[in-house]
């Protein structure tokens, strides 16, 4: 990877992805793009940003041509709790927007991430360790775009040789950019909420099972395998991924070691809830382990332990500066 796009780099995993690869491999090296101006100084000031809607055709065009990136990681998307209300852009950005970007590093010769999504998964699925090959029935229009996207992404490296990789992400955990409207939010809501008010009302059911992965491990799961030998990979889009699992009742019994006052309570959105229940209990990852060496580094614990700390030190940073 020498020249690397990013677009939907303003978001929860845009961000910080933007950063980690420009700490690799060279502030310059790497173009963020969005539809959003960041709003974050840094991810401004440290590299190039250019607007860029993966709904145009011309926009993409116009910064491959200025910038010629080998590399796109293409993560403008639209979420799964926000896909459901808003079903035909969630089609026109997640399908339509791929297409365009697909196109695109097909004729000027890129390397594309695609992240998918345990929302590919459905009711018919196996919900207890869900295999590599399964049945994808989704019910969400989130989990049927991203089936769409895992099946084209496949296309274009079969017919034109493409090299596109891709990864089944779980519920992402992190602390510097809000989440965007997924089912998983409450697992990053919570620790907000539990430093700041000591309780936390959650719109999932207490034992709501979901695979959750905390943002380090995902950062480091995008670069190792777009860095994988091609060689290994067998599956291609998109690899099962995870790296831990709770249920809301857990999670909250985790913080309360850290904050023995935390109480939880629970008022359920039942749209939420109904995507959550489609969706797998718990994924089987061993493909991105043995094919590419896929290895988490952060369990329930240490990850409650390190976001505790981290939203502490950036409250009390923010504190500071008013
Ligand atoms: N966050 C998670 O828990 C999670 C889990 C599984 C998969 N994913 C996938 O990872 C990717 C990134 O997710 P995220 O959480 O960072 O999402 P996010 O909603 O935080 O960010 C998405 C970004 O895409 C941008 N965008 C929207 N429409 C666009 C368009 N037409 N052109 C260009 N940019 C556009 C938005 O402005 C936003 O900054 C998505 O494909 C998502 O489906 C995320």
């Amino acid at each position: 990877m020498k020249k690397i796009l990013v677009t939907g780099a303003v978001g929860q995993i845009g961000s910080e992805l933007t950063f980690a690869l420009r700490k690799k491999y060279g502030e310059d090296k790497v173009i963020a793009t969005d539809i959003r101006m960041p709003s974050d100084r840094d991810l401004r000031d440290s590299g190039p940003f250019e607007f860029l809607d993966c709904l145009d055709p011309h926009h993409i065009t116009r910064v491959m041509q200025i910038h010629k990136a080998d590399t796109i990681f293409h993560l403008a998307a639209v979420l799964s709790a926000i896909g459901e209300t808003k079903p035909n852009q969630a089609w026109q950005v997640n399908v339509n927007g791929l297409y365009n970007i697909l196109e695109a590093a097909r004729q000027y010769h890129c390397s594309l991430f695609f992240p998918s999504s345990i929302g590919v998964f459905g009711n018919s699925t196996p919900k207890q360790n869900t295999p590599q090959e399964t049945i994808q029935r989704p019910l969400t229009m989130y989990g049927v775009t991203k089936v769409t996207g895992e099946l084209i992404c496949n296309y274009y490296h079969k017919k034109f040789g493409l090299d596109s990789r891709g990864l089944r992400f779980p519920g992402i955990i992190s602390y510097e950019t809000e989440p965007g409207g997924g089912t998983t939010d409450y697992a990053v809501d919570i620790f907000f909420e539990a430093i700041k008010h000591k309780s936390y009302t959650c719109y999932l059911e207490k034992n709501c099972s979901l695979d959750m992965m905390y943002m380090p491990d995902a950062i480091r799961a995008m670069i190792e395998l777009m860095e994988a030998d091609p060689d290994n990979l067998k599956h291609r889009n998109a690899y099962n991924l995870t790296a831990t699992n709770f249920t809301p009742a857990k999670i909250s019994e985790e913080i309360k070691k850290h904050i023995p006052e935390f109480e939880i309570s629970y008022q359920i959105d039942p749209a939420r809830q109904a995507i959550a229940d489609s969706w797998p209990d718990s994924i089987d990852d061993s493909c991105a382990r043995k094919e590419w060496g896929w290895n988490h580094k952060y369990g329930i614990e240490s990850m409650t332990k390190d976001m505790l700390d981290k939203i502490s030190e950036k409250i009390a940073r923010a504190d500071k500066s008013q």
